[in-house]
């Protein structure tokens, strides 16, 4: 039997890939509260590499401005790029092929979370309605100026070029799900009337500046960008997706046709739902431009649609998120048509060890049907941490928004400081006290702080 296109090469950038089973960038919070890689970190990477297989990392803060969540890792700094450095070592030790995915959160963060508790940012003095994680309201953010938006870009580039000293093999830029990237190119958070905002042309040149920059620092076939033009979170809505992508995409095709690759969330949710995708929403006029690798991600958690996708489109590779947290040898199960581990929600952004390197790898005794019940290891974890199981959107309305999914949470679930758990790595503590100029101490007394507030609500998280 001839093996799917799911299974078959592809070449990205300067690499032929074996397959095209990509796992995709998830915010996972397991790293120190300053974002320095942690051993467990290491040890998730190298379980989900294969030989020839793409892997894309956890959104990674590229400057103490773009920051917004603690445990999420940064690449801005040189402890950054010596954690990363041990991933990258280990994923290539076993033939994998890794990305990392450039982050800011923009609006999405909050002020006692930056240094010198400044606004957060973003194209329009626009808040996302309702609370942010931290139980706030979202804040009114400071537009950017025309010299603000140029440092931000020139901190994009000093994190690729981070990311290139960490040993990846090219970076990702996160244009997608509503964060400082993605709130440009949308009509909804985007109201300047200066040549970043307005026309389509306008709102897409943030990020077609930033992959201008990032092809001249590292090179065009180390460079890529993910986009969602169908997803609503964080109030994002443009008044016209088709056209305003579509631009966006011939630019790419147009100035840098030998762009690693294009990344698209298909489905609105992006890995909070199971979202029925509308037929008008389809990536179909994005894939029809762009010539070059495409990856899809989102919705995929039945392997035969993702074969089925790549039958049906040659040049595309997808990218799973809840399946591949769950399964760390998804390419051999689908490979051998094996049995899926289901994922654990509650456990997708805690800080332990827990549903982050314990999801069983596949035994031959492992009997079929083992995709329908929590691995005894895993379900133990929500009595360890004692949140209780969302109930989410994912799991019952199909047209459900992410926000639905946050307001389902049931309220008796107590909001949960965050503190690290026992078991985190001394050199945590010891990477912050060997670097303690001033930058770092503020750094870490807002950290502190926040922690302190206890508001950070573990059971309400939605990072993607
Ligand atoms: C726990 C979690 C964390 C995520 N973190 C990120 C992220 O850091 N960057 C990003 O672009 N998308 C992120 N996403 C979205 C996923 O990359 C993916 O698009 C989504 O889960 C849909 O794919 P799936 O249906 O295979 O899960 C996240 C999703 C989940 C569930």
């Amino acid at each position: 039997m001839t093996e799917p296109v799911l299974l078959s090469p592809i070449k990205i950038g300067e690499h032929t890939l074996e397959h095209r089973v990509v796992l995709a960038p998830l915010t996972r919070l397991r790293n120190s509260e300053n974002g320095v890689i942690q051993d467990r970190v290491v040890e998730y990477y190298t379980q989900r590499t294969t030989k020839g297989g793409l892997l894309i990392t956890e959104a990674s803060i590229v400057s103490p401005a773009a920051d917004g969540y603690l445990y999420a890792p940064g690449i801005y700094k040189e402890e950054h790029v010596e954690g990363w450095r041990k991933v990258t070592d280990a994923v290539h030790a076993k033939g994998g092929i890794i990305y990392c995915q450039l982050f800011h959160v923009g609006r999405a963060t909050h002020s006692s979370h930056l240094p010198n508790n400044v606004l957060p940012v973003a194209p329009s003095p626009i808040a996302i309605k309702g609370k942010s994680l931290f139980g706030d309201d979202f804040e009114v953010p400071h537009a950017l100026t025309v010299d603000e938006i140029q440092t931000t870009i020139q901190d994009f580039v000093n994190a690729a070029k981070n990311a290139m000293k960490a040993g990846f093999d090219g970076v990702e830029i996160h244009g997608a799900n509503g964060y400082l990237v993605d709130s440009f190119i949308n009509t909804s958070s985007n109201t300047r009337t200066d040549e970043y905002g307005g026309s389509i042309e306008n709102r897409s040149r943030f990020a077609l500046e930033l992959v201008d920059a990032l092809v001249e620092a590292v090179g065009a076939n180390k460079t890529a960008i993910r986009f969602s033009p169908w997803s609503g979170f964080q109030d994002m809505e443009d008044a016209t997706p088709v056209e305003t992508w579509s631009y966006l995409t011939q630019q790419i095709q147009t100035k840098h046709s030998d762009l690693a690759y294009l990344h698209f969330v298909e489905s609105r949710e992006g890995g909070h739902s199971d979202d029925v995708l509308q037929e008008h929403e389809s990536l179909e006029p994005f894939r029809n431009i762009w010539q070059g690798p495409f990856i899809t991600s989102g919705g995929f958690t039945d392997p035969k649609k993702a074969i089925q996708r790549c039958e049906d489109s040659p040049n595309n590779l997808i990218s799973f998120g809840r399946i591949f947290i769950a399964n760390p040898d998804l390419v051999e199960r689908i490979r051998n048509d094996w049995p899926l581990n289901k994922y654990h929600r509650p456990t997708f952004y805690t800080q332990g060890n827990e549903g982050y390197i314990d999801y069983p790898f596949y035994t031959p005794e492992e009997k079929d049907g083992v995709s329908d019940e929590k691995p005894d290891e895993i379900t133990k974890v929500t009595e360890d941490v004692a949140i209780a199981e969302p109930v989410t959107a994912t799991d019952t309305a199909a047209t459900a928004t992410a926000e639905d999914t946050i307001e389902q949470v049931p309220e008796t679930t107590p909001p949960k400081d965050i503190t690290p758990p026992k078991d985190l790595t001394p050199s945590d503590s010891e990477t912050v006290k060997q670097t303690d100029d001033n930058t770092n101490t503020k750094e870490r007394d807002i950290k502190a702080d926040r922690r302190k507030s206890k508001k950070f609500n573990k059971a309400k998280c939605v990072i993607q």
